[in-house]
């Protein structure tokens, strides 16, 4: 990296880019498909909308409340337009839901901690897990054909602002760690495990939470079949890891890029590798 990490030059560096990318477009007047019955049954039995939706809608509102708390001018313009995008995730997934005839509904979203800041960064660290995991899923997804390509070049849209939410978030908190003389890289990361620590234990919560609802079942027997043939998990920790160095190849090189789970990932599909060597008898046939 040639600029120096929480310098001016590196706050206006990735606040810019974040600027200067962004898409202009309606959720309504999207290239919306047709599906056909199949395939309406396949979207509406995905359990996670409501989560989706609730998640998107929370998310634009944490990011609108902390926005006027942030001092400087430029990073505080760059974190509004975040807050823009994601209030637009929801829409765009409240027209999917409408058009479609989804099964969910607008929720009241909970009450924020009073530190809005330490909500945003938790918020932060749980988009970088999610989507991480996401760019995995959405690869076997799109792969097994699981709806209309036309579906997933809408999905691509929404990947592509968390991609540059991520890639900002990221290089939001090195500069604002430098800023507050807690820079030394040994600090930042273990800050940054701390913090995805607690996104991790939220995502688990959830899942669990989510079985408990509906025991599984839904997804399991209707779609996951169809969904999940040949799944391997070492290959979707390998897709995870590919599909993220495949997104994040598009970012400017002197931007930080998230390194933790990347590194997690590859350390985890070498040791899969290994154990399924050992265990060719388990090895699904190919
Ligand atoms: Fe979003
Ligand atoms: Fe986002």
């Amino acid at each position: 990296m040639a600029i120096k990490v929480g310098s001016d030059a590196h706050k206006v560096l990735f606040c810019e880019q974040f600027l200067a990318t962004h898409e202009h477009y309606d959720p309504e007047t999207l290239p919306w498909p047709d599906l056909d019955e199949t395939q309406l049954a396949r979207l509406r039995g995905v359990p996670f909308w409501q989560e989706v939706y609730h998640t998107e809608r929370r998310a634009g509102a944490i990011v609108k409340a902390f926005t006027p708390q942030v001092e400087d001018t430029l990073v505080r313009d760059a974190i509004a337009l975040q807050g823009v995008e994601e209030a637009r995730h929801a829409e765009l997934l409240r027209v999917m839901i409408a058009r479609y005839g989804l099964d969910a509904t607008e929720q009241p979203l909970e009450r924020f901690p009073d530190n809005l800041e330490t909500a945003f960064i938790d918020f932060g660290y749980g988009e970088c897990l999610d989507s991480f995991l996401g760019f995995g899923a959405f690869k076997t997804a799109r792969q097994s054909e699981f709806l209309p390509e036309s579906m997933f070049k809408i999905f691509d849209v929404l990947m592509y602002e968390e991609t540059r939410h991520i890639v900002f978030f990221i290089n939001y908190m090195a500069w604002r760690q430098v800023v507050r003389g807690r820079g030394a890289a040994p600090l930042r990361a273990l800050n940054s495990a701390w913090f995805y620590g607690r996104a991790a234990r939220r995502l688990f919560g959830m899942v669990q939470r989510g079985q408990a609802a509906n025991d599984g079942r839904d997804f399991a027997v209707t779609q996951a079949s169809m969904f999940l043939e040949g799944f391997s998990f070492r290959q979707f920790v390998e897709d995870c890891y590919r599909e993220n160095a495949r997104r994040m190849s598009a970012f400017d090189p002197d931007l930080l890029q998230p390194r933790l789970l990347p590194r997690i990932a590859d350390a985890a599909a070498v040791g899969l590798r290994l154990w399924e060597r050992r265990r060719p008898h388990l090895r699904k046939a190919a």
